[in-house]
């Protein structure tokens, strides 16, 4: 970045300041350098300072954002490496809900940081049988497995751990390289150091939850062994906010957001109806994907109960809208996270008011001019959110077999990455100051 310090207005060419960004600091990406005089800067021919993209007006500083090749090649680099790191998130979660759907999960009953020592011989993996025998999974539902059966369930399990641990690999390593080599944009630093301790944090997670299932609190006769509903929504939500921060900033690196192309030194030309229209529009699309997040973790109550096992029959539970026993449980909050017939509403109402809510933004957005790519975003978005309803009602009436069901879940992330898209679009949108 070059910083041209107490330049005035006055000094620049009209042709220099028609672009003004309505953007701050953290736009600028390049490694700041001396601050350079006017007539220096002018001397300099345009080429070899880059290409000048936009100007900053703060605190009576005005800041030139250029953006050199060899930039453009860091922060193509940089942001490859965040968006293998989501796709990588996005295949975890879908390799997790096959793992939970085919009932593998609770098959490795030991955990360790570094990764569990893998059965080679015929005695390991009888030893590692069991060790399994000796939780209720086995002893209540699988009395009659195998060994063959056994491996298979271990090896998906194992599979969903070892790419996890591969993340933190794919992660880790870039990260101190890419940190020592000053190849981070200003703020970034930050970031790489939070979404590092949320995949730590996911780890541990994990096993919290899967030792919710080794418990030995499944007494009763209809108790089915399984773990905890809250914390496989932690789980999840965990991975969401992971895939989210990967993409997010992955699409600030590789696809930068366009700035609005308003004169702020001639403020009546700015049209202040549209300028509102594109503000509500933004609050919007902050609402949705906060909402696409809400029904996402109660889907995972969903899963965690099994509760989509009842009820199989859509819009109408039972011949009612709403089904008899929707607030059977006591105290009257227990039904929200432990009742299956109410989390299954909950998850239908919620999925419901997601898609109307999509289709009314993209009805708005007609008449707004979207900045960048916002209208493919947008677009991708009402697809994605049709798609995802119409595979939930499937995967419900077909009593949830496991490629719909898998399906389903990977199909949150493509709902919840568009909305993820549109925000980034939209990121320089703000109101004017009067
Ligand atoms: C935008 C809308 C929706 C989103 C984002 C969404 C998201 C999810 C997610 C993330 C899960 C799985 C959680 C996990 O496995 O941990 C799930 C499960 C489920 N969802 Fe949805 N869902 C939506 C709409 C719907 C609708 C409208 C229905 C049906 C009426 C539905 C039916 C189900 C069922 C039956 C399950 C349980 C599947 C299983 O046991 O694995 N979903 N949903």
């Amino acid at each position: 970045m070059l910083s041209v310090a107490r330049l005035c207005s006055k000094n620049l060419t009209r042709q220099l300041i028609t672009n003004v960004s309505l953007t701050t600091q953290r736009n600028f990406c390049n490694v700041v350098k001396k601050p350079i005089s006017l007539t220096g800067l002018l001397k300099c021919p345009i080429t070899s300072i880059g290409q000048i993209s936009g100007c900053l007006r703060k605190s009576g500083t005005l800041a030139l954002n250029y953006s050199s090749a060899v930039n453009k090649k860091t922060n193509k680099i940089v942001g490859s490496w965040l968006l293998v790191c989501s796709g990588m998130v996005f295949v975890a979660v879908a390799l997790g809900g096959v793992t939970r759907l085919t009932e593998s999960g609770l098959s490795m009953v030991t955990w360790r940081l570094l990764g569990e020592k893998m059965p080679v011989s015929d005695g390991q993996w009888i030893e590692e049988f069991e060790k399994y025998k000796q939780y209720p999974e086995y002893k209540i539902m699988n009395k009659e497995m195998t060994l063959e059966e056994f491996k298979r369930i271990w090896w998906m399990e194992y599979a969903h751990r070892m790419w996890g641990r591969l993340i933190g690999i794919v992660y880790g390593v870039p990260a101190l390289y890419f940190w020592y080599n000053g190849m981070l944009k200003k703020g970034m630093k930050m970031r790489v150091l939070i979404l590092g301790s949320l995949i730590g944090a996911q780890g541990l997670m994990g096993w919290y939850m899967v030792k919710s299932g080794l418990e030995d609190r499944f007494q009763g006769p209809n108790d089915v062994p399984r773990v905890s509903q809250y914390r496989l929504a932690a789980h999840l939500g965990l991975a969401l906010t992971l895939y989210t921060g990967f993409l997010y900033n992955a699409l600030g690196y590789l696809i930068p957001s366009k700035q609005l192309p308003l004169d702020w030194f001639n403020k009546e030309n700015i049209n202040h109806e549209l300028l509102n229209g594109l503000v509500r529009f933004k609050r919007m699309i902050y609402c949705t994907k906060g909402l696409v997040l809400l029904t996402a973790l109660s889907g995972a109550f969903v899963a965690g109960l099994d509760a989509g096992l009842i009820y199989n029959s859509f819009p109408l539970m039972a011949d009612k809208f709403i089904p008899d026993d929707i607030l059977a449980f006591s105290p009257m909050l227990r039904n929200f996270t432990e009742n299956p017939t109410t989390v299954q509403f909950d998850h239908r109402i919620l999925g419901i008011s997601t898609l109307t809510l999509i289709t009314l933004m993209a009805w708005k957005s007609r008449g707004l001019a979207l900045p960048g790519r916002g209208s493919r975003a947008m677009a991708t978005l009402l697809c994605a959110g049709y798609f995802q309803v119409v595979l939930g009602i499937t995967t419900l009436i077909s009593y949830v077999p496991v490629h719909l069901a898998a399906t389903h879940q990977s199909g949150s992330m493509l709902v919840l990455g568009a909305a993820t898209w549109l925000c980034h679009e939209l990121k320089y949108i703000r109101k004017i100051p009067k």
